[in-house]
């Protein structure tokens, strides 16, 4: 075993570990590289010690400094452990969307956190990324990271984690697989490694299906860290600068809930507990594996562990609540599914007289509900709940000055598989609202009202969700 004389050092060098049951009746060699062994249980460790390091050479962070990021978690878990052992003050900007898991972490190192729900694009003077920099701004000795343009992000991965899969598999790995967030880690290693293998390294990038990498519609998705999302109200779709397109041969696209099923098998096959974005990666270097022979060494970066998300993708409730499948209580019990209807939609911005005739067209009846939701080039699945703005109908439309004017707040999120005769489950109460949002797989597919809800089942009849 290894001896570290500080936090710092001990930060890198995680292991290889082969996949057994996970590849069975795959020819080539599968290894993993859990990342949580990094002290502070991601691979974002790596980048934020880069980060830090250059910042400090090049004196935008001198002693007494305060070290500022804008993250979904995992990097400012990073700065947080690191900035507490080095002294600074640290202050990380981050959403209540994320696993509370990490929040509490950042937290436990000392670190102040400002969680910013504001919905709005980058450049909107209230988004996550507006604050951070007036904080900087505002406050001597500030020093903001912005992982998504730093060179040190890409660096920390050519330097150590790229070297280290050339190593551990002695110079024989063929395909290296990796998630694509702010692309650091891709951009890195994979550079790293085509060049030392004089191009015969090929470099996979796995990826949410709604990320704009892969040509998604850039929605919401589950898994935290992977993919690219484009705020519906963004006039550009900008991509990180540490993101180095030239090194990714190919691209894999995975959902949600493959990626959840993906995470759940290899704890139960293998005994490896991975988080949802390594689900992402899993898939899609198997996939790869499925093609390839017993020359070939497939190596799959893991960004973080699945004990952070032992109350999301890990957990029952959890999965009922968001209609993805894969719980222990998917069960035979009523379901939301049989008093909902099939989602109608319009587009907020959408010009009132043609959403107007095209429900007519469509023969929605006058009280029909429609949800009103962003408007999202070439949706690629059923929207997001961030995507939907409320509910209306045929009839509030017609006496509306716009779409957006007849809007009422929808209530909660069911699941598709949520028994209605157990109010307890569906915690539904009808001042929450009278529409509910029917949610299978993570995405708005049905509407139910709260007068459906209270119809004997045979009078509701027996609309289909539709899937
Ligand atoms: C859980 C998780 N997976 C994947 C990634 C993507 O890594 P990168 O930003 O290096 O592309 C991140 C980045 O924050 C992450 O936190």
């Amino acid at each position: 075993m290894a001896r570290y004389e500080s936090v710092l050092d001990w930060v890198g060098g995680t292991p290889l570990v082969r996949l057994t049951r996970a590849a069975e009746g795959l020819r080539p060699r599968v290894y993993v590289k859990p990342e949580w062994q990094n002290p502070g249980g991601s691979v974002k460790d790596r980048a934020a010690l880069s980060m830090l390091r250059r910042a400090e050479a090049d004196g935008s962070l001198r002693p007494g400094g305060t070290v500022v990021e804008v993250t979904s978690g995992n990097t400012g878990i990073g700065f947080a452990l690191i900035a507490a052992h080095l002294g600074y003050r640290s202050v990380i900007f981050t959403s209540s969307m994320i696993a509370q898991e990490k929040r509490s972490q950042i937290a436990a190192y000392g670190t102040e956190l400002r969680l910013v729900d504001t919905f709005v694009p980058k450049y909107h003077p209230d988004s996550l990324r507006s604050q951070a920099e007036r904080f900087v701004t505002e406050t001597p000795g500030a020093w903001l990271a912005s992982q998504y343009d730093n060179p040190g992000n890409a660096e920390a991965h050519y330097t150590s984690t790229g070297p280290e899969i050339w190593q551990d598999t002695d110079g024989r790995v063929t395909h290296f697989v990796a998630t694509v967030g702010t692309g650091g880690t891709i951009s890195g290693a994979g550079r790293y490694l085509k060049e030392v293998s004089d191009g015969r390294v090929r470099v996979i990038g796995a990826d949410p299906i709604t990320s704009s990498y892969v040509g998604g519609d850039g929605s919401q998705k589950y898994i935290e860290g992977a993919g690219h999302f484009v705020h519906p109200e963004a006039t550009v779709d900008e991509w990180p600068k540490a993101l180095d397109l030239e090194v990714i041969d190919d691209y894999v696209a995975v959902d949600d809930q493959r990626a959840i099923d993906a995470v759940r098998r290899l704890a139960r096959t293998d005994g490896i507990l991975a988080g949802g974005s390594s689900g992402v990666a899993i898939v899609a270097a198997l996939e790869t594996a499925t093609d390839l022979t017993e020359d070939d060494t497939v190596v799959v970066l893991l960004p973080d562990s699945g004990r952070t998300y032992l109350s999301t993708y890990f957990n029952d409730r959890w999965l009922v609540s968001t209609g993805f499948t894969g719980s222990a209580t998917d069960f035979d019990a009523p379901t939301v599914g049989e008093r909902a209807a099939a989602a109608r939609l319009v587009e907020r911005d959408e010009p009132l007289a043609a959403a107007v005739r095209r429900l007519a067209a469509e023969d929605v009846g006058d009280d029909v509900v429609v949800l009103v939701v962003h408007r999202r080039e070439h949706r690629v699945l059923a929207p997001h709940p961030s995507d939907v703005v409320g509910w209306t109908t045929p009839a509030r439309l017609r006496v509306a000055a716009t779409v957006a004017g007849s809007v009422q707040p929808a209530g909660p999120r069911l699941g598709t598989g949520i028994g209605l005769a157990d109010p307890a489950v569906t915690g539904w109460d009808p001042a929450d609202g009278e529409v509910a949002l029917v949610l299978d797989g993570g995405r708005v597919v049905a509407t139910l009202t709260w007068a459906a809800v209270n119809l004997e089942p045979a009078a509701a009849g027996a609309a289909e969700v539709a899937r």
